[in-house]
């Protein structure tokens, strides 16, 4: 037990777990019992374990649409096993109701998590998430809490269709966004589209951050074998979430912390699972915070040497073809886990008791399917991503190198320069911008504490102008995030950021940028000298809100690297590095 972690006793207490403090401990559970015996329960069911169950369900997240049924099956599961479900709610994030940006709120939602989880009397818990900061959040507050605790997926959507064309939010609702800026599509066919993207509720169908974080969570054990891929509204999505709860009980007996599960090796399995699914960036940044939180350091370097030998498998968009329901149907992460078994760390322990190496054996036998492809023909030879560094990002950053125009993956271009988001909205469809198809195009002040809350910005739209002309793809550089489900030759997470100092701040139009995914350089081609020059001229301000929780979020942000989480919310005891150097 170390310090930062909660004092917990032995086995399970149910509700005469984390008393409040009356400074009589027996008064306090009379008391307790006296007011949840208003909603009506006997003895015998206050009596037993508790599982907690978190329901981040919202009238404002359609990828938690299914919440509902989702506690009713995973409540059956508890009952089933003997013990008490007890929901409770917490906040709950949707990418597109969550402003400035859900990643501002994501460490609310990670405090909220940890609190309640110690608050309230729960010998375990269930973590319902699904949407893409909501998964990192619970992840994160759970490592903290360090209760026993399980990750239940919401599911992703159903695919739709459009003119016969089948089609998934929202990596296709970026590609016909392109396409009606390039003037294919009218207002009326774009209406026909905006009701086809979400075929029902739950997460986005194709690798975004949902898809990733939910392969991710699988691969580190602290979610079911099997339980990413099903989709939100199916009967195998209500058969793991019973099986969810049921395990969570005796998970709770057993007394199987957190720290138990996320150690070192299952932290590695996750990145091997990242770069094999062509997972999104952003999973990097929540993989970083996760870490912290129990004490390890993500290393880019090593992940970099990672990505070199773990091939791009699964078949999926933005870098693919396929949706989330047709990894499922061809066998999920199990099946995708065998295919990469010599990368893994297979006596990782996982939520079942047992180890990954143990599951995978148990998994179901291989069939014919060309969703995951075999290791003798990956979708793309080396890892999603590959991490950059030279003087415009020292302290790192990334590229989905999968997801990007191979012609562009060794370029060097004239810099076109946006100060920020505002900047750029005003500019980037000027017909008198001043823009080729083989210039870069920078945009700053989109890091975590410049937005604040390093918004998916950095996929940076294709100045109309060029968009019309039937450019497609350009080198694109930003310290901003991008969505999961968007691809191009976009290098983000530039560390430092440009509102700390970072050299993307004294990068100027006309400069010349040289990118090279081989040699992993981002790189300012301007002298030393003279870069020294311009910080003098220009030293950082990074804005201080006047209040509340973006002053604290501005004061305690971390950069990229170390997962955009807050200082004072990351593990006091240092664990060292992950991964371990290969
Ligand atoms: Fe929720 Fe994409 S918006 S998963
Ligand atoms: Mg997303």
């Amino acid at each position: 037990m170390t310090e930062d972690r909660a004092e917990r006793p032995e086995g399970p207490r149910g509700m005469r777990g984390n008393l409040t403090n009356y400074g009589d401990a027996g008064f306090a559970l009379f008391l307790r019992k006296a007011f949840i015996k208003g909603a009506g329960y006997t003895d015998d069911a206050l009596d037993r374990t508790v599982v907690g169950i978190v329901n981040t369900g919202s009238g404002f997240n359609p990828c938690h649409g299914n919440a509902p049924q989702l506690i009713e099956a995973v409540r059956r599961g508890v009952l089933l096993a003997g013990a008490l479900p007890v929901e409770f709610p917490t906040i709950s994030l949707h990418e597109s109701f969550a402003q400035p940006t859900s990643m501002f709120l994501r460490n609310l939602m990670s405090m909220d998590t940890e609190e309640m989880i110690n608050a309230l009397p729960v010998d375990a818990v269930v973590l319902i998430g699904g949407c893409d900061k909501t998964v990192p959040a619970q992840l994160m507050g759970a490592a903290s809490a360090n209760k026993p605790a399980i990750q239940l997926v919401t599911g992703s959507m159903l695919t739709g269709a459009y003119r016969g064309a089948r089609v998934g939010a929202c990596t296709d609702c970026r590609a016909f966004w392109g396409r009606h800026r390039g003037g294919e599509l009218d207002e009326a066919e774009m209406a026909e589209v905006n009701g086809s993207l979400v075929g029902s509720v739950g997460t986005c169908s194709v690798a975004g951050t949902a898809s990733t974080m939910a392969c991710v969570a699988e691969a580190m054990g602290i979610a079911l074998p099997g339980s990413a891929t099903p989709p939100a509204v199916t009967a195998d999505r209500m058969r793991v979430a019973e099986l969810t709860g049921r395990r969570a009980a005796e998970l709770a007996a057993e007394g199987l912390t957190v720290d138990r599960i996320l150690t070192p090796e299952a932290i590695e399995n996750a990145l091997r699972v990242l770069l094999a699914v062509g997972g999104s960036t952003n999973a990097i940044v929540h993989l970083a915070a996760v870490a912290g939180r129990l004490g390890y350091t993500l290393d880019l370097d090593r992940f970099d040497r990672m990505s070199r030998d773990t091939p791009v498998l699964v078949d999926l968009k933005p870098a693919g073809r396929h949706y989330m329901e047709d990894l499922h149907k061809a066998g999920g992460v199990p099946r995708l886990l065998r295919e990469i078994r010599d990368l893994l760390h297979l006596d990782a322990l996982t939520v079942t008791g047992r180890t990954l190496g143990e599951e995978l054996d148990r998994s179901p036998e291989p069939f014919e399917q060309d969703v995951i492809r075999p290791r003798s023909a990956p979708v793309y030879p080396l890892g999603g991503i590959a991490v950059l560094r030279g003087n415009l990002a020292p302290n790192g950053a990334i590229i989905k190198q999968a997801a990007a125009d191979q012609d562009l993956m060794e370029h060097r271009g004239r810099a076109v320069v946006f100060e920020d988001s505002a900047d750029l909205a005003a500019r980037i469809d000027d017909p008198d911008l001043d823009v080729e198809a083989d210039d870069v195009l920078v945009l700053r002040n989109i890091g975590p504490v410049g937005a604040p809350g390093m918004p998916e910005a950095g996929y940076i739209p294709i100045p109309r102008k060029l968009a019309l002309q039937g450019v497609r793809d350009m080198v694109r550089v930003s310290d901003g995030r991008m969505s999961g489900t968007a691809a191009g030759t976009v290098v983000l997470h530039v560390s430092p950021e440009a509102a700390v100092g970072g050299p993307l701040r004294h990068v100027r139009t006309g400069d010349t940028v040289r990118l090279s995914v081989r040699d992993r350089v981002i790189e300012l081609e301007v002298p030393e000298e003279e870069l020294r020059r311009r910080a003098e001229e220009a030293p950082a301000a990074p804005p201080l809100p006047a209040r509340g929780y973006r002053r604290l979020y501005v004061e305690q942000v971390t950069q990229a690297e170390e997962g955009c989480d807050f200082r004072f919310l990351r593990s006091e005891t240092d664990r060292g590095a992950v991964p371990a150097d290969p």
